[in-house]
């Protein structure tokens, strides 16, 4: 079977709900406890065996860079000084053998048009794609749990999660099919739909492995009234040429692009630190 060596990760929006924050530092470098929030989707590709690292980005983002740079001068200094212990922090093992590349997004023209500038790096394979903002906990990482299923079925296949009727404008919303094991085929997928109009509550999540023939059908995606072209579009017009699958993600999933997300998540993983947890605890207990 197709071995998915390729992962794209959409860090060039505008991040506005992070105001004043983002106007600096872009929102996907702001740390949950002490890591930026893209270094979770990146450790999470590289745990499936992704190999090369493609981000679609702005020139204003430009410390994502360097952050996936090796810093020779700051590990020379971390030796001479007895800090050792750190240099895996800074320059991580895991990073030595994957390739990252870097792809202008000029406008932003919304998911779907960020998408679309990775063709050329893409070529033939099929591909993931991580949206940095969901921060997932589990055992088994949701990429990995799409793995499964992809491998399985040799298709398209992308992450969902329930979500209550109040919020399900906010999504993209699958029409489930004939469901086997848990792959569940998908019959029909519609963007923001109004809770009337919702054809499930299962929700799109920001993971997926998808066919190189996304492509064709983003480019063949219109404007929508926002003036952008949205990935869920392309994903409802590639089911015209070929069967694609949902998994419902088995694990934790924090929204980090919201301040509610960042925070709960901030919360929850501070918790499971051992090394701060306890007095963690004794703070959160002591504010009234
Ligand atoms: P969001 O909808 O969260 O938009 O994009 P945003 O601009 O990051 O944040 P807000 O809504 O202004 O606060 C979902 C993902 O798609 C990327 C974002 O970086 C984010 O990872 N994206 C979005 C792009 O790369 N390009 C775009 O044109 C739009």
């Amino acid at each position: 079977h197709e071995v998915i060596t390729k992962a794209v990760l959409p860090v060039a929006g505008l991040g506005t709900r992070f105001l004043p924050a983002s106007k600096a530092i872009p929102k996907e470098m702001l740390p949950i406890i002490d890591k930026p929030l893209v270094q979770y989707a990146v450790e999470e590709a590289i745990e499936i065996g992704i190999k090369e690292i493609i981000f679609i980005t702005s020139p204003e983002k430009y410390s994502i860079e360097k952050h996936f740079n090796r810093n020779d001068e700051i590990e020379l200094r971390l030796e001479k000084s007895g800090k050792s212990g750190f240099i895996d922090k800074l320059n991580p093992k895991i990073f030595s053998d994957i390739k990252f590349h870097y792809i202008n997004q000029e406008n932003q023209n919304g998911l779907g048009h960020a998408i679309l500038q990775a063709e050329k790096f893409i070529g033939d394979e099929s591909f993931a794609i991580l949206l940095p903002d969901d921060l997932f906990v589990s055992k088994k990482s949701c990429l990995n749990q799409l793995l499964d299923i992809h491998t399985n079925k040799n298709a398209s296949v992308i992450a969902v999660n329930i979500i209550d009727e109040d919020n399900i404008h906010n999504y993209g919303v699958i029409n489930p099919g004939s469901q086997k094991d848990d792959a569940i085929e998908i019959d029909d997928i519609i963007e923001k739909p109004s809770a009337d109009k919702a054809p499930s509550n299962m929700a799109v999540c920001g993971r997926y492995i998808l066919s190189s023939n996304i492509f064709k059908h983003l480019k063949s995606t219109e404007f929508d009234k926002s003036g952008e072209i949205q990935l869920t579009d392309a994903i409802k017009s590639l089911l015209s040429d070929e069967k694609i699958y949902a998994k419902i993600y088995e694990g934790e999933k924090f929204d980090c692009g919201s301040k509610q997300g960042f925070v709960h998540a901030t919360i929850a993983l501070a918790l499971r630190d051992k090394s701060i947890s306890d007095d963690i605890i004794k703070i959160i207990k002591e504010i009234d």
